[in-house]
């Protein structure tokens, strides 16, 4: 599925204001990811935090490492309303994180819950590499192939989501993998309306923006079917690696 970077924009500035009650999952994955990475090293120099959104990350690392300099990223600008609550003293870069520029190079690129967002991650991870420091780090979170796999099933709608193995196969042209985790977490709901609200809450709401009526009955009585308990499973992916 090639992705709109306006149509995600568009989505996760629509609903950013209830995303903290809903992204229970990503806000597990900011503590795991903030909690590997002290493992290697709590002291940077500048930090480019990709796709910020509401800060849960950048929250976890303003406790946990320190720095002389933060710059936080996110292609949608309210995002700079929260990051105000959090950081004191920090430069907001508004934009595509495959376009922006910091100026001067970074030694920590980190982001959680974002890199499945980007069309052309080896393209991305090539933009990284060339933004660190030597001996930089870039840690980060994102999904494996079966995220969403209840969705994905019933309407065959999907991310490109890359498996372990993948990212595993491109990281290593030019990083050493220091840290790398994958789980599985399987939420359960109510309903199948639950559902959707849940995805479109955490932004994820791009699969059923166009549905009729119709087309969402007939999602809910097909998800009934297939999976009573209404489960929807989260495949989480966690690396940290170095650039040698
Ligand atoms: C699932 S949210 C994760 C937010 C935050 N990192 C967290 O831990 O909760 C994904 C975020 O990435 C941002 N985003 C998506 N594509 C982006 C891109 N190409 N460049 C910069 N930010 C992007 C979205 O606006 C959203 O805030």
């Amino acid at each position: 599925m090639q992705i709109n970077p306006k149509t995600v924009k568009k989505q996760f500035e629509k609903n950013i204001s209830k995303y903290n009650r809903n992204a229970l999952v990503q806000k597990e994955l900011a503590q795991k990811l903030a909690a590997a990475l002290i493992q290697y090293r709590t002291q940077f120099d500048r930090v480019l935090e990709a796709g910020c959104g509401t800060g849960f990350l950048t929250e976890e690392l303003s406790r946990k490492i320190s720095f002389n300099k933060y710059f936080a990223n996110d292609i949608v600008s309210k995002s700079k309303n929260y990051l105000n609550k959090i950081l004191s003293d920090y430069m907001f870069i508004t934009g595509n994180i495959d376009k922006i520029k910091t100026g001067s190079k970074v030694d920590l690129i980190i982001s959680n819950a974002m890199f499945q967002w980007l069309n052309d991650l080896e393209k991305s991870f090539d933009n990284f590499y060339n933004m660190l420091e030597k001996d930089g780090i870039l840690a980060f979170t994102t999904f494996a192939p079966d995220n969403f796999k209840e969705i994905r099933e019933l309407c065959g709608l999907s991310l490109d989501y890359k498996s372990m193995e993948e990212l595993r196969q491109v990281l290593e042209k030019k990083y050493e993998i220091l840290y790398t985790e994958q789980y599985t977490k399987i939420l359960t709901f109510n309903s199948p309306l639950e559902i959707l609200a849940h995805m479109k809450n955490t932004g994820v709401n791009s699969l059923a923006s166009n549905w009729t009526f119709k087309d969402v009955k007939e999602f809910c009585g097909k998800y009934l079917q297939k999976y009573p308990d209404l489960t929807l499973t989260y495949t989480p992916i966690i690396v940290i690696a170095h650039k040698y």
